[in-house]
C-alpha cells in the first residue's frame, strides 16, 4: 500500500477526499496536512501534520519520515480570493506545484493536482466546451491553473512524472464551507435555506455554470488515480462534468423542500468571473479513457445537500 500525503486536507475538497481515502486505504496510510496546527473534524483518525507547502524542506522531511509515495496537492488560492492579491495567488499556486512536481522526479510514484473550469475564458465556446479549445483565461486563478496544466504535462513528458489532473466544475458538499471561489454561492445558498433565512446571491439569476456534488468529485479523483497509467492519455487535465444550473434554477429546486425560501440578487465582481467561464463542459475524454460517469444531477444533488446538512454540524 503506497503511503499518501494530502496537502490542503482541511479545505472544502480535502475534508471529504481525506476521509474517503482513509476509509479505502486505511487511516495510517493517509497523512493529512494543512496550515493549521490541528486537523478539522470529519477527516478521520489518521496522522496529521502542520505543513505550509511554501516551505519545501518541511514537505521533503514529511515525505522521508512517512515514506510517502503519492501526493494529492489541493492547496491553492481560489478564483475570487486570487483577484484580491494576484501576485500572492500566482506565487502560491505556481511555486507549490513546482515543489511537488520536483519531488515527483525521484521520490514519488504518483501525484494528483486539481485544475478547474477557470482555465477557460471569454473566447472559449460556452456550451459543451471541448477538451481542447481556445482558452485565454482572464482571471489570475485561471491563468495559474492553465500554467499549472502546462507544467504537469511538461514534467510527465520530460521527466516521466506520473501526474494526473481534473478540471473540476464548482464543487458542492455539506461537510465544509467553500474557500473563496466564484461557485461558492451554490454551497452558501443551502446554509441559508436550512436556516430558513433569505439568501443574497452575489451572482445574477441567470449565471449558468457547471457544477458537481462533492461525492462525484471524490469518486472522479480516486477513479483517475487508480486508472492504469497507460490509460491516462491526457497529462494536462481532463474536462469533468456532471450538471449545470443557474442561481434561479437551483432556487426553484430548493423551494421544492423549502417553499418559502427567498433569494435576492446583488451581483458583484464575481459575476464577471462567472461570465468568462463555460455554461457546460464536454467530458467525453474522461468517460472514454477511464470510465468516468457522474451520479448526481440537480435533483439528487439538492436532496443530498439538504439531508447532509441537516444531519451534520457544519464548521468554518
Ligand atoms: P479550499 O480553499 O477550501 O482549501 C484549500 C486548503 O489549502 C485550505 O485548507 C488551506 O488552509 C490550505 N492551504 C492554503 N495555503 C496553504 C499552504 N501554503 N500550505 C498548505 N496548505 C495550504 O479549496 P478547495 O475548494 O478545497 O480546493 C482544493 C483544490 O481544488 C484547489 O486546487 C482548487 O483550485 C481546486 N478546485 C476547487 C473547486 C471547488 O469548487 N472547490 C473547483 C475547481 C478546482
Ligand atoms: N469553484 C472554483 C472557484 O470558483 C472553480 O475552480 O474558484
Amino acid at each position: 500500500m503506497s503511503k499518501i500525503l494530502i496537502i490542503g486536507a482541511c479545505g472544502q475538497l480535502g475534508t471529504e477526499l481525506t476521509l474517503k481515502l482513509r476509509t479505502l486505504k486505511g487511516d495510517d496510510n493517509v497523512l493529512a496536512t494543512d496550515l493549521r496546527s490541528e486537523p478539522v473534524k470529519f477527516i478521520g483518525d489518521g496522522p496529521y501534520e502542520q505543513l505550509d507547502i511554501m516551505h519545501p524542506s518541511r514537505f521533503n522531511e514529511l515525505i522521508d519520515n512517512y515514506g510517502i509515495k503519492e501526493v494529492y496537492h489541493l492547496a491553492a488560492v481560489l478564483s475570487a480570493k486570487s483577484e484580491q492579491d494576484p501576485r500572492f495567488a500566482w506565487k502560491l499556486n505556481m511555486e507549490s506545484l513546482l515543489t511537488v512536481l520536483e519531488a515527483g522526479k525521484d521520490q514519488l510514484e504518483k501525484i494528483y493536482w486539481p485544475s478547474s473550469i477557470a482555465v477557460f475564458g471569454p473566447d472559449t465556446p460556452k456550451v459543451n466546451t471541448p477538451q481542447n479549445t481556445v482558452m485565454n483565461p482572464n482571471t489570475i486563478y485561471g491563468i495559474s491553473k492553465q500554467a499549472g496544466e502546462r507544467w504537469c504535462e511538461y514534467y510527465f513528458e520530460k521527466y516521466g512524472v506520473d501526474v494526473r489532473s481534473l478540471r473540476y466544475p464548482g464543487l458542492i458538499g455539506h461537510k465544509a464551507m467553500a474557500g473563496g471561489g466564484t461557485t461558492d454561492y451554490a454551497v452558501d445558498i443551502f446554509h441559508k435555506a436550512i436556516a430558513e433565512e433569505k439568501y443574497e446571491c452575489f451572482l445574477s439569476r441567470d449565471a449558468m455554470l457547471p457544477m458537481m456534488h462533492m461525492d462525484d468529485a471524490v469518486k472522479a479523483t480516486i477513479g483517475l488515480m487508480e486508472t492504469p497509467a497507460e490509460n491516462v492519455r491526457i497529462r494536462s487535465s481532463y474536462n469533468l462534468a456532471a450538471t449545470s444550473f443557474t442561481p434561479a434554477v437551483i432556487t426553484s429546486e430548493i423551494r421544492k423542500h423549502y417553499p418559502d425560501f427567498e433569494i435576492e440578487y446583488a451581483p458583484d465582481f464575481r459575476q464577471k468571473i462567472a461570465d468568462s467561464w463555460p455554461d457546460s463542459v464536454d467530458d467525453s475524454a474522461a468517460r472514454q479513457d477511464w470510465g468516468w460517469h457522474h451520479q448526481y444531477d440537480l435533483k439528487e444533488l439538492v436532496e443530498k445537500m439538504i439531508t447532509g446538512l441537516k444531519e451534520s454540524i457544519v464548521f468554518n
